[in-house]
């Protein structure tokens, strides 16, 4: 077969590359030594593209004049290079976890640039927060109980922000599991919080959201209701200083808007019996079959958008309420500072991961297996696949084959179900030994999110890229530390 036809059996989803990566992957000698020293899978890490991608957040806010502050939500990515990098550039960090927190605070971040966001707050976390006056945002009446005892027990006060939820949008109701109505937080904020109430320990400062899903949409109209339940505030003297409209900012993964739609048409016709199966065991990623006739869609991240970033900042900013007023004005009049916790958007083309190919052997259905010496819980996000092609980088000049293939890459763990990516991957030819498949940008969510240590396999080591201006140094990989 050649690579046209292969190609054609089995669509090709061309990844956005970073020039970073490119120049790295040519890089054998580099990373020969790397996986000699710290074993197979590596997460590569690159904080330049961390803070242009901040940047292109900021020219946008700085462009609407809009008083705003950005945290990074680090729950999409464990390093510390790019909490460091955070801190070098001014922007802030929404924690989730004690670690999280705390590593923060060693750092030295100043207090005002961290939030407390973790969907269980811990006593442990609610006293670290408290005692260093970090912002919590609080989710539930029974967190304002803890936050206020502890606030007490401390002889302080503490400062929250009132995560809300429950917007209308499309003639629905939003659904989350997060968060008080907005009656309910307009309740709290009037009569049960501050000095001579129920929470007398605890001070109003702003709203939080975080929306499931990726509609610019549903954030502008979330962002009116709260700004409607900020000026019915203003009328009783209780001001707000912010609205912090969570993350879930789009990333585009892909170069090509037709190889994408051709993916989602070719899918749809394999699980219909009209093409061969191109993912493993022909699993549907969200299609089906029932009584003869497809149903559901795709349960995947939509890797290839048209909105990515920025310019998904700038259409919600751009909402328009019923008199025509956009989003950004409305903020802008009411002097309400924007607060943003975008997490994977951040680190955006900022990672890539690399394994080594162990074995390559057929199946009883005769479909090639490539193993990886990696597990499926070091590239996994909860997107039912990850819809990228790998590059394929060699070690030798393999004289077994260079006939263009393919077939399916597949883990270590001792589970049927360790397959890395459901697609099949069409490769060049079929991978020797010792080759590295490459996936990139994998640094929001898919190296860490999910990633265990079961069979005591270690965890991926993460490395940080190191290049100088002067193009004569060499590259250089350090450890995360
Ligand atoms: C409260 C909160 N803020 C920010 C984020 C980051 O979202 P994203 O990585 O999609 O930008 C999340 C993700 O779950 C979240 O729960």
């Amino acid at each position: 077969m050649t690579f046209n036809n292969v190609s054609m059996t089995y669509p090709r989803l061309t990844p956005l590359m970073a020039p970073w990566v490119t120049s790295l992957i040519s890089q054998q000698e580099l990373l020969d030594q790397a996986f000699q020293q710290y074993g197979s899978p590596l997460n590569i890490h690159h904080t330049p593209a961390f803070a242009d991608n901040y940047q292109s957040y900021v020219a946008v806010l700085q462009h609407h004049e809009l008083r705003h502050q950005i945290f990074f939500a680090r729950k999409a990515n464990k390093c510390k290079a790019f909490v460091k990098e955070a801190q070098r550039i001014g922007c802030g960090i929404d924690t989730a976890s004690y670690r999280e927190l705390q590593q923060c605070l060693e750092l030295s971040f100043e207090v005002d640039q961290l939030v407390l966001t973790a969907a269980i707050k811990s006593e442990k976390v609610v006293r670290l927060a408290v005692s260093h006056q970090i912002l919590i945002v609080v989710d539930n009446l029974d967190e304002c109980i803890l936050v206020n005892r502890i606030a007490q027990e401390l002889r302080m006060s503490a400062r929250i922000g009132v995560r809300v939820s429950g917007f209308h949008s499309g003639g629905q109701q939003l659904y989350s599991r997060f968060g008080f109505s907005l009656d309910q937080a307009m309740e709290l904020i009037i009569h049960q919080i501050g000095p001579d109430r129920m929470f007398e320990a605890l001070r109003f400062t702003g709203f939080h959201f975080h929306l499931n899903g990726y509609s610019w949409q549903e954030r502008g109209t979330a962002l009116i209701e709260v700004i409607q339940a900020i000026d019915a505030l203003r009328e009783r003297d209780i001001m707000t200083e912010f609205i912090d409209v969570g993350g879930g900012f789009l990333v585009n993964y892909l170069a090509c808007k037709e190889e994408w739609h051709t993916f989602i048409e070719t899918l749809q016709c394999a699980v219909r019996g009209q093409h061969v199966p191109i993912t493993f065991l022909n699993t549907g990623l969200g299609f089906e079959m029932v009584h003869g006739q497809l149903h559901g869609q795709l349960q995947t991240y939509p890797y290839y958008n048209e909105l990515p970033r920025e310019q998904f900042l700038e259409a919600m900013l751009s909402y328009q309420n019923s008199q025509g007023e956009a989003v950004a004005s409305l903020l802008r009049t009411r002097d309400i500072e924007l607060r943003l916790e975008p997490g994977r958007s951040l680190v955006d083309q900022a990672g890539t991961t690399l394994a080594k190919v162990a074995f390559r052997k057929h199946d009883s259905q005769n479909n090639l297996l490539i193993g990886l010496e990696m597990n499926r819980t070091q590239m996994t996000s909860s997107s039912a696949d990850f819809l990228i092609d790998p590059l394929l980088i060699s070690s030798t000049v393999d004289t077994r084959s260079s006939e263009p293939t393919f077939g399916f890459l597949v883990g270590a763990y001792c589970l049927e179900q360790d397959i890395l990516l459901k697609r099949a991957v069409v490769l060049p030819r079929i991978p020797a030994i010792g080759d590295i498949v490459c996936f990139p940008n994998t640094a929001g969510y898919m190296m860490h999110f999910f990633e265990s240590e079961a069979h005591l396999f270690d965890l991926a080591t993460n490395l940080v890229l190191i290049h100088s201006e002067d193009t004569q140094v060499p590259l250089q990989l350090i450890e995360d530390i």
